[in-house]
């Protein structure tokens, strides 16, 4: 008996450390209409890494590996180097971000509307949203207008992105569903290569895939 209960309590401590997100998890739709939910973080497990800078990024624990399969292959295929910007985002943080970019007299309230989640209704607060950047010969390629001008990169990443679970979020041409403005960085991870690769195929956005929009 006393065997077996040591036994359930590892198993708990295990399943605790791995994180016990469901395939539905995986699959939440977050947008500014459906902001998310109150337990979520009790839902997943999200690591602590580091970019190549050093940078503290903070990840759904699939969501890294999946990454990491897709860096590798582009880094090995194409000699396109892609790595982690920003991930998981706090409600607090993104009100940070918010209250920073709107007061900036360059971009303001306009910038955030356009590319910007209102605090509470990101898809970064699920961990599962991933921006990247860019390395070109040892060069950041950082600043939005920058990467939406790398179309020829860009479109070779996009199309692998499918086969390791992940989307692209925030579609040209498709701002009047989404609410946002084409993000070639951003991409969301469904932990499900088989249903990414049809919300691609198909050029919808996660919002028309299931039929809300
Ligand atoms: N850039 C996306 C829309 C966000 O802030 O969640
Ligand atoms: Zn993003």
């Amino acid at each position: 008996m006393q065997k077996l209960l040591i036994g359930v309590i590892m198993i708990v401590a295990l399943l605790s450390l791995v994180g016990c997100t469901t395939k539905e998890d995986y699959l939440i739709l977050v947008n500014k209409e459906r902001p998310i939910p109150s337990d979520w973080e009790s839902r997943v497990h999200i690591d602590t890494v580091e970019n190549c800078y050093g940078e503290e990024i903070q990840i759904e624990h699939r969501t890294y590996a999946a990454f990491k399969k897709l860096r590798e292959d582009l880094l090995e295929n194409d000699g396109i180097q892609i790595e982690l910007d920003s991930v998981y985002r706090s409600v607090e943080e993104q009100q940070e971000i918010w209250d920073y970019w709107s007061a900036d007299p360059e971009k303001g309230e306009e910038y955030c509307r356009q590319y910007l989640a209102p605090p509470g209704g990101s898809e970064h607060h699920t961990g599962l949203a991933v921006d990247i950047f860019l390395i070109k010969d040892g060069q950041e390629i950082r600043e939005n207008n920058d990467m939406i001008a790398d179309e020829v990169d860009f479109e070779i990443i996009h199309q692998k992105m499918p086969k390791y679970g992940f989307i692209l979020r925030y579609l040209p041409g498709k701002e009047d569903v989404t609410g946002y403005n084409f993000e070639p960085w951003h991409m969301r991870y469904l932990d499900d290569p088989r249903i990414a690769k049809d919300i691609t195929e198909k050029g919808l956005t996660y919002e028309e895939y299931l039929g809300v929009k």
